[in-house]
């Protein structure tokens, strides 16, 4: 295996913000009478905000929508979850992910960052994580998201690399179906570890420097 750079998907292996986009969901559902639990929130996990909002609503059983009352809700969401992110700082990313991030660099290899959020600079800013990415493709420059590979597609090309010469590190099954379908080497973390689709299986992030 010749890979030339790593792409990363943020939540679920980098950080660890299910909690915050739980807690906003949960404030906004509950003001709306809708039924949300930590179940349909893993549900969300690699999915746009519009596409998780339109989940939650499967449980709205009140009079339709109009467009403007549902990115009225996803903007009360984000709001509330921005607030939570506020409270992230450099502790909240261990030195295991920082210094592979590093081992990464040193041995020539390029890391991107591939994530639905359009939340991922402010959220790599607080954690002061931004500097060890070469590219942040993310929720601002795609129109699909997972399992659509158009994040990890884009995150190859703004590091000039080929898909084929890509691994994407994933906790989400959506993720390694977009790796695979874009031709990416796919390497399971977390949850996803549970899926037959991953090329790779890793316990712990530095077990990454196994595969380089
Ligand atoms: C992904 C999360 O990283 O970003 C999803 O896994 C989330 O749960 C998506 O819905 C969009 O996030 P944001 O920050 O743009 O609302
Ligand atoms: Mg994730």
């Amino acid at each position: 295996m010749d890979i030339k750079g790593f792409i990363f998907d943020l939540d679920g292996v980098i950080v660890f913000t299910d909690k915050y986009h739980y807690k906003a969901w949960k404030t906004m559902a509950d003001e709306m009478g809708i039924y949300f639990d930590e179940e349909i929130n893993n549900r969300l996990r690699g999915v746009s905000r519009m596409e998780s909002l339109e989940i939650i609503l499967e449980n709205y059983h009140g009079e339709p929508l109009s467009e403007e009352k549902k990115i009225e809700l996803a903007t009360k969401k984000n709001d509330i979850y921005r607030n939570l992110l506020e409270t992230m700082t450099r502790a909240d990313v261990s030195d295991e992910v920082r210094n592979t991030l590093d081992s990464l660099h040193q041995k020539g290899i390029k890391v991107a960052l591939g994530s639905s959020s359009k939340n991922a600079k402010f959220i790599l800013e607080k954690v002061e994580l931004l500097d060890a990415f070469d590219a942040i493709s993310d929720g601002n420059n795609i129109t699909n998201s997972k399992p659509d590979p158009e994040v990890f597609v884009k995150a190859a090309d703004f590091i000039h690399l080929k898909p084929s010469e890509c691994a994407v590190v994933e906790d989400a099954f959506s993720g390694i179906d977009a790796a695979k379908s874009g031709n990416m080497y796919a390497v399971a973390i977390g949850d996803a570890t549970n899926y037959d689709k991953a090329d790779y299986k890793i316990n712990r992030f530095s077990e990454i420097l196994n595969i380089c």
